[in-house]
């Protein structure tokens, strides 16, 4: 499927995945296995993804939002090779880089008019990071504010502002932060009423559990955060670029102005990272102050000429393939369509989403409620998917019963088509013998933990070996965006 005919530049693929198991992250292998996703993908094109047994998936994760234009887009993949072939030097840092000129200005006219000013990073994480930076520098304030459950990355600074303690515990004391439930305006005025707060740090929805917001409160919130002398930072790191079916979501929901925005996923075209963060001139200069401090924020790795690259082509096909009207009529076919599946099935519930970032609620039988099992269940569905469907999807994270789709944004109709059989197909599945379906999952996990690997690695635990420790639900179902 890949459209070059070409296999992946590997050493030996069996090789490099029993290596990887074992040096790189021992835990989440073993996660893997559990869940059947211990295989190698050797290809992508569009929504599919091939594995090394040849086995075609549709691909409703999309590199957690990242390959909106879907795998290996021919425009992004020419690009790139274009970039090479020119041969120009990827790391000189004392020079003038003109396609990152090209890519500030391109984003600058996506951007809401605050914004003029623009700093390239390789991640989403390190964007919050700058922003944080900013934000203090330009108010002199040291606290931040965020949300309840927000997601804004794993980077110490970013982690503070993250509304989950699991992946807070161990890490000590982190920035000073505090959080308001998400999408309470109430809440956010007496937070912001001591005047000490440097930032309102904000996904427009949330990214886990694709929680949305009542219409306007982000315009309502941009409104609070100027009264109280607070810089309003928009996370746009998973919706930005037409996720849900508008340019930037912030923006759709008339938060208009907002003081700094942060970007990436998309933008990489699921190949190279790259992120930005857009801020307004007087904010961007209390940081850039002097010529001393000109380089006061910097990366080695940033503004790279094929990161570049990617980025101008993504952008370049979310205009000309109309990717924000295709995600906000997609979306609200899937949606549409998810809806239709509670008629027949009693273990649906909400069905939510905006453009194509859509989210499932499964309700667990009462026989399940509370217990070990029920934290299984969920994984249980979105195998049956993968196995049964031929659709990769995502269950949030360990506590939750939400399964989340955010295919790449160049689906096709009929593909989304395929999406919903296979959320008819898993939930049909549990809908009669949800405790049996549950308890056949929970063995089928116990023979994947024991099965041998397919490169012959042995994978019984070992005593005292790194993934010794018994795989608890709490430890083992993939904790994702
Ligand atoms: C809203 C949001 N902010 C920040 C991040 C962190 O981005 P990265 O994983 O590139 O560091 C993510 C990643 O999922 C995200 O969804």
């Amino acid at each position: 499927v890949n459209p070059h005919g070409r296999a992946l530049p590997a050493t030996d693929d069996a090789d490099g995945a029993r290596s990887w198991r074992e040096l790189v992250n021992p835990r989440w292998a073993r996660v893997l296995r559990l869940l059947d996703c211990d295989r190698t993908w050797t290809r992508g094109e569009g929504v599919w993804l091939e594995d090394d047994h040849g086995r075609r998936v549709l691909d409703a994760v999309g590199g957690y939002g990242a390959a909106t234009v879907g795998h290996n887009h021919p425009r992004l993949v020419q690009a790139l090779h274009e970039a090479l072939d020119a041969g120009a030097p990827g790391m000189v840092h004392f020079g003038v880089p003109p396609l990152a000129g090209a890519l500030a200005r391109r984003l600058l006219e996506l951007a809401p008019p605050s914004l003029h000013r623009v700093y390239f990073t390789n991640s989403g994480t390190e964007g919050i990071e700058l922003a944080i930076k900013l934000a203090r520098a330009f108010t002199g304030r040291p606290a931040l504010l965020s949300c309840d459950h927000a997601f804004h990355g794993f980077t110490t600074g970013a982690l503070a502002l993250t509304g989950h303690d699991p992946y807070r515990e161990r890490f000590g004391d982190l920035l000073a932060s505090r959080r308001v439930p998400f999408g309470d305006l109430d809440s956010l005025e007496r937070a912001l009423a001591p005047r000490d707060v440097a930032a309102f740090v904000v996904e427009p929805v949330q990214g886990k559990g694709v929680k949305l917001p009542p219409p306007g409160y982000l315009a309502e919130a941009q409104r609070l955060c100027r009264r109280a002398g607070t810089l309003l930072v928009v996370d746009e790191v998973q919706t930005g670029f037409g996720r849900c079916g508008s340019m930037f979501a912030t923006v759709a929901d008339g938060a208009d102005e907002p003081d700094v925005m942060v970007v990436s996923k998309a933008l990489s075209g699921g190949l190279i990272p790259v992120g930005a963060v857009l801020a307004r001139d007087r904010v961007w200069n209390a940081t850039f102050s002097s010529i001393d401090r000109a380089m006061v924020h910097s990366s080695t790795f940033h503004q790279s000429p094929l990161a570049m690259s990617a980025a101008l082509a993504v952008l370049e096909v979310v205009r000309e393939e109309q990717l924000v009207e295709r995600s906000a009529r997609l979306g609200a076919s899937l949606r549409l369509q998810l809806e239709a599946l509670r008629q027949h099935h009693r273990s649906l519930g909400d069905v939510r989403g905006k453009g194509l970032m859509v989210a499932i609620d499964l309700v667990p039988p009462r026989p399940l409620r509370g217990r070990l099992e029920s934290s299984l269940w969920p994984q249980s569905f979105v195998m049956t998917m993968l196995d049964e469907g031929g659709v990769l999807a995502q269950v949030v994270n360990q506590r939750s019963a939400t399964v989340k789709f955010t295919p790449p944004l160049v689906i096709e109709p009929a593909e989304v088509d395929r999406i919903v059989r296979a959320v008819d197909q898993a939930l049909g599945r549990i809908d009669g013998g949800a405790l049996g379906t549950s308890l056949s999952a929970l063995g089928r996990m116990a023979r994947n933990l024991l099965r041998r690997s397919p490169a012959g690695a042995a994978t019984a635990p070992r005593e005292g070996a790194a993934g010794s420790r018994p795989v608890t639900p709490a430890a083992a179902p993939p904790s994702v965006r």
